[in-house]
């Protein structure tokens, strides 16, 4: 299928560079710095009352920011009996999940302030969120017009905190567009924003009983959502441990053959050759290991930098490291907020105790912050495991070294990004036929997929395909899909 829609635009989100605009924005959002949200299963049937839970800021753990309750066993089984394909035409679902961008568009606002203080998103990171989002409805709904048979059933959708919109939007998006009933379980560390998500969904028309909204753990509520035999298919986003425990699931109560499409995490690497504009090479270098704190599954982890530039390479990189500012997301100075939580926080801890290694800039003393780091290896195996925050190893390679460095990354088993600094053409060509990742980027950061330009996915431990905001992730979630879909 083209990957060129041109009845289709990605959003024009904004230009918070532009000096009114960021005005707007903040005036806009400031009411919601004190706001207090509160989230509760959404089933189309009673359900039973819970205790609520508190959220708290990961920026500053005294500040709630409001209270979740859990959905217990009974709310489950009533959401199970309750859930319905959606038989709406292809084009009714489509017009639906537009409304839904256009709300997302309009509530901005209060969805900046929800992934600030719930995710530690900073505003550059909450802008390229909503977008996201927005991008994944408008997308999906131009693939349902071309269904040609049915959803599969009763979808459950499973996602992660480290893009509580935009992943728990997409999943939600893609079956419905296909017309599959979802039930929906977001991470146990955010899930306000993602209960006003499926708030405004439902706001824009559609049905509760083609989307309903179960908050809990994994243990609990995404156990019971994955073993029960009137799921017909999972959507998974997450780490590859927990995508295993959910195949197993499945494989012993699920319908042979139900679908997991699973996006799961990378050991990212990058190189970086002797004729590699450099300044080019560190800004994206920057970006790729520590926006987002390194929370993205797209993050990179390993850059192999060749050994005659290496030394100037580590010069400027250090100095771009030290100009980073870490604190309160909501502030725009912030380049770098906290981890998602204090768990996340001391699985690094050791990695970098294991290493010795020291970060680079002071973290602030309270919340879950961790300063950027650098850590030198022989190679990317050092990595026994995905690092998920702001760590980046840098490994060094001689001239004629190149092939070995190919078969170091691609013997990690893992293959979400890959990112390559050249100036040498034969060379780009070469190197991004041999290495064995979903999504390579040549000359820029190897973060940011765009939603139907770069379908975004990976292979080996990194996920099963069809590829996120590509042309084959909805007909997954219909009765005439392609197993083998890739792209
Ligand atoms: P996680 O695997 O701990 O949790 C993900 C989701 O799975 C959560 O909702 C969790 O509650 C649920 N879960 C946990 N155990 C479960 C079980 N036994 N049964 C059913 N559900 C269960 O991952 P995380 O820490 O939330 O997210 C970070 C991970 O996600 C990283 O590994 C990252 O690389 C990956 N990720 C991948 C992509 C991608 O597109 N490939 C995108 C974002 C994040
Ligand atoms: N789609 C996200 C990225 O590319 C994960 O960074």
């Amino acid at each position: 299928a083209a990957l060129y829609e041109p009845e289709r635009a990605n959003s024009k989100g904004w230009d918070i560079t532009d000096g009114p605009t960021l005005r707007r924005l903040e005036d806009a959002r400031a009411p919601f710095k004190t706001h207090t949200w509160s989230a509760a299963p959404i089933v189309a049937a009673a359900s039973a009352p819970g205790d609520p839970l508190e959220v708290r800021n990961p920026a500053n753990p005294d500040e709630i920011v409001g209270h979740v309750t859990t959905a217990e066993d009974t709310t489950i089984e009533a959401a199970l009996a309750a859930a319905t394909p959606w038989t709406a035409d292809t084009e009714a679902r489509a017009a639906t999940l537009n409304r839904v961008a256009d709300l997302y568009e309009q509530s901005a606002p209060e969805l900046f302030a929800l992934l600030a203080r719930e995710a530690g998103k900073t505003l550059l990171d909450c802008v390229g969120e909503v977008r996201e989002a927005v991008d994944f409805l408008r997308y999906y709904a131009t693939q349902a017009a071309k269904c040609t048979s049915p959803g599969v059933g009763t979808v459950t959708c499973i996602s992660p905190w480290n893009f509580p919109l935009a992943i728990f939007t997409g999943q939600i998006a893609g079956a419905l567009a296909a017309g599959c009933a979802v039930l929906a379980k977001p991470a146990e560390q955010t899930p306000l924003v993602a209960h006003r998500a499926v708030q405004l969904m439902l706001e824009a028309g559609v049905p509760a009983t083609a989307l309903q909204y179960l908050p809990g753990t994994g243990a609990t509520v995404g156990r019971a959502l994955t073993s029960d035999p009137r799921i017909a298919a999972v959507a998974f986003t997450g780490s590859t441990p927990t995508a295993q425990t959910i195949r197993r699931a499945m494989a012993e109560h699920l319908a042979t053959g139900a679908p997991l499409v699973a996006e799961t995490g990378g050991i990212n690497a990058m190189i970086i050759d002797s004729t590699a504009l450099l300044e080019q090479a560190v800004r994206d270098v920057v970006a790729s290991a520590f926006q987002s704190a390194g929370q993205r599954c797209s993050a990179l982890r390993c850059v192999y930098v060749q050994d005659d530039i290496a030394p100037a390479f580590r010069e400027m990189l250090t100095g771009a490291v030290e100009a980073l500012t870490m604190g309160d997301p909501w502030d725009l100075a912030t380049d770098i907020g906290p981890l998602i939580d204090e768990v996340a926080r001391k699985n690094i801890l050791k990695h970098l105790e294991d290493h010795d290694a020291k970060p680079l800039i002071a973290a602030p003393k309270t919340g879950t912050f961790l300063a950027p780091t650098l850590i030198e290896v022989p190679n990317v195996s050092a990595l026994q495991r995905e690092i998920f925050g702001p760590v980046l190893h840098i490994a060094t390679f001689k001239a004629d070294g190149l092939d070995q460095v190919i078969s170091d990354i691609n013997s990690t088993g893992y293959g979400l990004t890959f990112g390559l600094h050249t100036r040498i053409d034969s060379r780009v060509q070469d190197i991004v036929e041999r290495i064995h990742v979903g999504n390579v980027y040549v000359n820029r950061n190897q973060i940011g997929a765009v939603v139907g330009t770069q379908p975004f996915g990976g292979e080996g431990l990194s996920g099963t395909g069809p590829k996120a905001g590509g042309p084959s992730y909805v007909a997954r979630f219909t009765k005439d899909t392609d197993p083998g879909a890739k792209k």
